[in-house]
């Protein structure tokens, strides 16, 4: 299929652009490359253009027939959408919007869509499936809930095939593609803490050890982005089968805690990793675990990086030689 990956000089995109192309898909990038990295294009050709262009998004698509577009371009950061909230709705609202105009015109009916577990706010229960509540706390979350609606609206009035898949803790890299993650500001708990560790990075402060969790720090679900990428291309072949619009949760549903993965990246780097308490960190939930059941049995999802040491490994192989 030929295929547009907007945000594909990002984190999850580029691991998505990789995938596609070693499954024999033609790739197209489209990214502003604001956050995103030119070096991260290494699948397809790359075309700059921002969603709040109309008429870069127009050239884009104007003699091209893609299949599908899969959509990673957004902001992404819970504090800073706090602090920032016009350039989220901005950015994730209405730059969302033209690609959608875009598509539309271009006859485009298929749309994989990247949404968060920040759409649940905080969770009412251990595992969070696709039924819990939807109460985002941040303008982030609020974002990236207010285009699945219209991606809603977009399925009824203009018949769009689309699925959103809300990602819970994406971690890991493939340095074997030179692909991995880099945040020009880093503040994710695995890069943060193999930064710590390599001595590139500040020292490892741990927001919060007073949480109602085992040992007092946050639980997370952290899932591999070649596992998030996966998904995708599932999700497409989902699309053939089930019109309308459809929402996944992805995460590997076990927890683990701050120090449970401070532990295993200093198992992972063969060293101590030092680490102070700070306080909480405003936004976070205590614990946030997936349950992927829906993804499994819809669309025949298995994760195949299912342990936490290997995930932190690949990113640790990363972070010891980044590419960008
Ligand atoms: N943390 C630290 N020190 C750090 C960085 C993080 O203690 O230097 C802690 C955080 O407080 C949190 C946990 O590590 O408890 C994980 O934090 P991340 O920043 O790695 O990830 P988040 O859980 O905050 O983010 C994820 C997704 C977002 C989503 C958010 C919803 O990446 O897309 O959950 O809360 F919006």
């Amino acid at each position: 299929m030929d295929i547009l990956v907007c945000g594909g000089a990002g984190y999850i995109g580029s691991h998505m652009a990789q995938w596609l192309a070693e499954h024999d898909h033609r790739v197209t990038v489209l990214d502003n490359l604001s956050t995103g990295h030119r070096e991260a294009v290494r699948w397809g050709e790359l075309v700059e253009a921002d969603l709040l262009d109309p008429a870069a998004l127009e050239r884009a698509f104007a003699g091209r027939r893609y299949d599908a577009v899969m959509h990673f371009c957004a902001r992404s950061l819970v504090g800073e959408s706090v602090r920032q909230p016009y350039d989220y709705y901005a950015n994730n609202v209405a730059g969302t919007l033209n690609l959608l105009e875009a598509m539309r015109r271009h006859g485009v009916e298929r749309l994989v869509f990247s949404s968060t577990a920040a759409v649940f706010g905080n969770p009412v229960a251990d595992l969070i499936d696709e039924s819990h509540p939807k109460v985002p706390i941040n303008p982030y979350g609020a974002s990236k809930l207010m285009v699945e609606r219209i991606l809603a609206d977009a399925a009824h009035a203009h018949g769009l095939r689309s699925v959103a898949l809300r990602y819970f803790n994406a971690a890991g890299a493939l340095p074997e593609h030179g692909i991995g993650e880099a945040h020009a500001c880093e503040t994710h708990l695995i890069p943060n803490v193999l930064r710590a560790a390599l001595g590139t990075g500040p020292a490892l402060q741990v927001f919060g050890d007073d949480y109602p969790t085992p040992d007092g720090t946050c639980v997370r679900d952290y899932v591999h982005v070649q596992d998030l990428a996966r998904a995708h291309a599932l999700a497409l072949d989902y699309l053939d089968t089930h019109p309308g619009t459809h929402a996944f949760n992805l995460g590997n549903g076990r927890g683990f805690s701050v120090r449970e993965v401070i532990a295993t990246a200093s198992a992972v780097a063969g060293t101590s990793i030092p680490f102070e308490r700070a306080a909480r960190r405003p936004g976070d939930p205590a614990t946030l675990v997936a349950s992927s059941r829906r993804a499994r049995e819809e669309m025949g999802w298995h994760p195949q990086w299912t342990e936490l040491a290997p995930i932190v490994e690949s990113a640790w192989r990363w972070h010891r030689e980044p590419r960008y």
